[in-house]
């Protein structure tokens, strides 16, 4: 048996293991690194109904809303407590100009959004309304500069206008928009995916943009975001690589994106719902990838970045599906079911055995948009199961992780396809509770593990599970309520308690 911070990949496996031979051990002696509670990040892009419509409907709408904020929507986020919102991209925040999204609402100009479907963007949403929406939420905010069709230059006078308490003319110019104290910006980053629609550069051209651009975007001593590197994704780790060897001031994270697609192709990647087990597998399997890649690109900060200044921040991941028949493909929305919940745990406790390192990971995205935690139409909301897994888990925000070992976990195969049947990970919460997740893969059975606490005995578990019966279940407007958690218990015999987790299932429980 391999002990390990909570990750479900270092684990010993017994294909075929009896029934009842899965044991978890969870060692409170040994805390490891703090989940940071930006682990648990939204991203909120201007892309499809993903800000208008789905959270933005303007303060003059019937909508009740919030400075312009739909209150059903900002009421779900905060039972989420959403730690931190990156905005207003993605691809389209290098072509975004922030001077466009600020003043009087009705004289900012109309431009077409060229990245996502190629509609009008009213820059409605602008700086001031960003910030509403995070203090709204109680939310760090990570705003995302044009380093592709803008400059050095604007990024350092959107950031005085932002962070500015002096009497310059863009301080000046904000408290004539409204705000007259700075607004927080807790992250910056240059660019995005500059590997691709952020300017199909190399890492060494991108790296020497960044150095540039990092030495001239300043802010007022203590109000300095940290400042975060655009990075590679999938199994590229050249930009880790060349980023941290390169790069001695200025980076406190270099970025990384990594999607779910069930087919591993971009052409045709699967549905969201209506799926054959064989996707639900692969989109197990290509998940749990991620575990290899976090390690790469640790395995290279840690080698020239021994003080671990720098962090990797996951500021895109989810799955990715095929478009919902009838909607624009350009606004990437899609239909959300109980797989993408367990998707989402999935990430969660990879992203926990990464702590140390992963200090930040944003979902694609918040609302309405690919793996999102809300859907609306018009006037009405739904909450996915993404939601309820992101509900779930919210105990780990701040948590200190606690090592994890699984004995005789099984696999769950079909055809040619394996993966490791339980997925576990465990914390000891801010309220000084210890909490135990656990996921199971397989879509079909049960599996029952063994709950020991070294150098203790565990008296009982309390917490909820989501599970349904159809891998696809998923809420509608019709039935809002179709996939949700349920109350969960587990008893323990002799100092080990006994849980059942469901057949594509997922538990979060407080261990007493
Ligand atoms: O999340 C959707 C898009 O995916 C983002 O705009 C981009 O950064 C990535 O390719």
């Amino acid at each position: 048996m391999s002990i390990i911070r909570n990750s479900i990949l270092a684990i010993t496996m017994v294909s075929g293991a009896a029934w009842g031979q899965v044991s978890v051990t969870i060692d409170p002696a040994k805390p490891g690194p703090v989940i940071n509670k930006n682990v648990y990040g939204q991203f909120a892009e201007h892309l499809g109904t993903g800000i208008y419509e789905g959270m933005w409907v303007g303060p003059d709408s019937k909508q009740p809303n919030t400075k312009g904020w739909r209150n059903d929507v900002l009421g779900a986020l905060k039972e989420l407590k959403v730690p931190l919102v990156r905005w207003p991209g993605g691809c389209f925040a290098d072509e975004y100009h922030w001077r466009e999204g600020i003043g009087p609402r009705g004289e900012r100009p109309v431009k077409v959004n060229t990245m996502w479907g190629g509609v009008a963007e009213t820059n409605a949403v602008g700086t001031h309304e960003f910030f509403d929406l995070a203090e709204l939420l109680g939310a760090d905010t990570y705003v995302n500069g044009n380093l592709g069709t803008g400059s050095n230059q604007e990024m350092a006078e959107w950031m005085e206008y932002m962070t500015s308490d002096t009497k310059s003319t863009l301080a000046e110019l904000r408290r004539k928009n409204g705000r007259d104290k700075p607004f927080k910006v807790d992250f910056f980053a240059v660019g995005n995916e500059a590997w691709g629609c952020g300017g199909d550069m190399t890492p060494a051209h991108y790296t020497n943009l960044y150095k540039t651009a990092a030495s001239f975007i300043k802010a007022p001593h203590g109000a300095r975001p940290k400042f975060i590197a655009s990075g590679g994704n999938d199994h590229d780790s050249k930009w880790t690589e060349t980023l941290s060897r390169e790069v001695k001031n200025n980076m406190d994270g270099i970025s990384f994106h990594y999607y779910t697609i069930p087919t591993g192709k971009w052409d045709v990647k699967g549905a969201a719902t209506g799926f054959p087990e064989t996707e639900w597998i692969s989109t197990m399997k290509n998940t749990l990838a991620i575990d290899g890649m976090i390690r790469s690109n640790v395995k290279i900060l840690d080698k020239n970045d021994p003080t671990k200044k720098v962090g990797f921040m996951v500021d895109e991941w989810g799955t990715w599906y095929d478009v919902e028949k009838g909607t624009n493909a350009g606004f990437l929305y899609q239909q959300n079911s109980l797989r993408d919940a367990v998707v989402a745990a999935l990430n969660f406790n990879i992203f926990h055995a990464h702590a140390e390192r992963v200090r930040m990971t944003n979902i694609a995205q918040m609302v309405n948009v690919l793996q999102a935690m809300i859907l609306t139409d018009k006037d009405k909301m739904l909450l996915t199961p993404t939601y309820h897994a992101y509900r779930m888990y919210v105990p780990f925000q701040d948590a200190t992780s606690l090592p994890v070992s699984i004995k005789g976990n099984v696999n769950y195969s079909l055809g040619k396809v394996s993966v490791p049947q339980v997925s576990a990970s465990a914390a000891r919460g801010k309220d000084g509770k210890m909490y135990l997740a656990l996921v199971n893969t397989n879509p079909n059975k049960d599996v029952d593990v063994t709950v020991n606490v070294a150098g203790g005995a565990a008296k009982a578990a309390q917490g909820s599970v989501l599970t349904a019966p159809a891998m696809d279940a998923h809420n509608t407007f019709a039935a809002p309520d179709n996939v949700k958690p349920a109350a969960f218990s587990a008893q323990a015999a002799g100092g080990k308690l006994s849980v059942k987790v469901p057949a594509k299932g997922v538990v979060v429980v407080n261990v007493e």
